[in-house]
């Protein structure tokens, strides 16, 4: 079946066109709209003008989705829209949007949550990844280990208490005076840092983002604190005004030296992961998933356990609609639609109230 699929929790506006059914998993346009140059002028997303960002790029997005495909809107069998986990007025102008669409098509509303979207990225890297299978969703505002018995059904069994990997990432990288979102930038310069830094005299000796004991849960704050004291002083310490004057030596091996904690700690849930639930099949994806680090540090763990890895390619990692039109597939094939009072919602707990009250405009057929 032939899926269009709108993602807009966050900052960026996308749109893509997927054909999925039995053996066909194919991406026939990906279209993202990203707001981050509108953004990197405030170091951060700015929740206001990313809703109005995404009311002037949707309708050019999904136009721009279906004419690089050559599907025609009559071809549409269904589509996905995300409406939850994510920023609220930036998620209702692609659930309006949606609405609309399946409304004057007269063909299915699907639902995704946008966690389970990064998961689905990776089907698209294998015709046979199906469930049961452990995920690992490593982005901007989640860190999470879930177990994954069917294809719609997430069990989170680790989780951040504090901040998320990337949000952790973005900190830092902002307090070094590196482009927002710091992600990427910081990859770049840990690369420096792990050939040229990577030695006993470089290693600041990095507080883990595991938590100790029996728990799959990860906390990211400590090491963001002990990141920041470390720039601090040292800036105090050379007497600079900014975390972008310090030496490169430094910002190579701090880049370095924090991305092997996350990347080490964010490993060490998964083995214990993979061993407390025998997984066979391991999925890690978010926008985090494309840190080079973290993809080698996971490929390591994964392979001990002599479980098979999916990762999605890095242009799959961030927000996308393939991987919304990839989980709408299995939402549709569970029997989940939505109705036109379909809702946004922030968070998981305020779902779950509007759930309780049945008022999220979700069914089942
Ligand atoms: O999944 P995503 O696109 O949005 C959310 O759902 O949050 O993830 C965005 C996050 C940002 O924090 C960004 O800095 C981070 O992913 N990121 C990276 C890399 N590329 C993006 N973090 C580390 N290394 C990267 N290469
Ligand atoms: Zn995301």
């Amino acid at each position: 079946m032939i899926i269009l699929a709108i993602e807009s929790s966050c900052d960026e506006t996308a749109c893509a066109v997927v054909e999925m059914g039995e053996g066909v998993r194919r991406i026939l346009s990906n279209a993202v709209y990203s707001q981050i140059a509108t953004h990197a002028l405030y170091g951060g997303v700015v929740p206001e003008i990313a809703s109005r960002a995404h009311i002037e790029a949707v309708s050019k997005v999904v136009a721009e989705a279906l004419s690089s495909c050559g599907v025609g809107v009559r071809d549409i069998d269904a589509v996905g829209v995300t409406y939850a986990p994510g920023l609220i007025g930036s998620l209702l102008v692609g659930v309006s949007f949606a609405k609309s669409l399946a409304l004057s098509l007269d063909v299915p509303l699907i639902p995704v949550d946008h966690i389970k979207g990064h998961a689905a990225a990776a089907y698209f890297t294998s015709d046979t990844l199906e469930a049961p299978f452990l995920a690992l969703i490593v982005s901007g505002g989640h860190t999470s280990l879930y177990d994954v018995p069917s294809p719609t059904v997430f069990n989170e069994i680790g989780s951040t208490r504090d901040d998320a990997a990337g949000e952790a990432f973005d900190k830092i990288g902002r307090i070094m005076g590196l482009p927002y979102p710091g992600g990427a930038a910081m990859d770049r310069l840990a690369a420096v840092g792990f050939e040229k830094y990577c030695d006993e005299a470089h290693d600041m000796k990095f507080p883990s983002p595991a938590l100790s004991g029996d728990t799959l849960d990860f906390s990211f704050s400590g090491l963001k604190t002990y990141a920041l004291n470390l720039i601090n002083s040292e800036k105090q310490r050379l007497g600079v005004q900014s975390g972008a004057d310090l030496p490169e030596e430094f910002r190579a091996a701090l880049a370095a030296g924090f991305t092997k904690a996350v990347a080490d700690g964010v490993s060490s849930k998964l083995s214990s992961a993979v061993e407390r639930t025998g997984a066979r099949h391991v999925v890690v994806a978010g926008g985090v998933a494309a840190n080079s680090h973290l993809r080698r540090a996971v490929e390591k763990v994964v392979k001990e356990h002599g479980a098979k890895l999916y990762i999605p390619p890095v242009s799959l990692c961030g927000d996308n609609g393939a991987m919304i039109g990839a989980a709408a597939y299995y939402e549709y094939l569970s029997g989940v639609r939505a109705n036109s009072y379909l809702n946004a919602f922030a968070s998981d707990e305020v779902e779950r109230s509007a759930r309780l009250k049945g008022a999220d405009g979700i069914y089942k057929v």
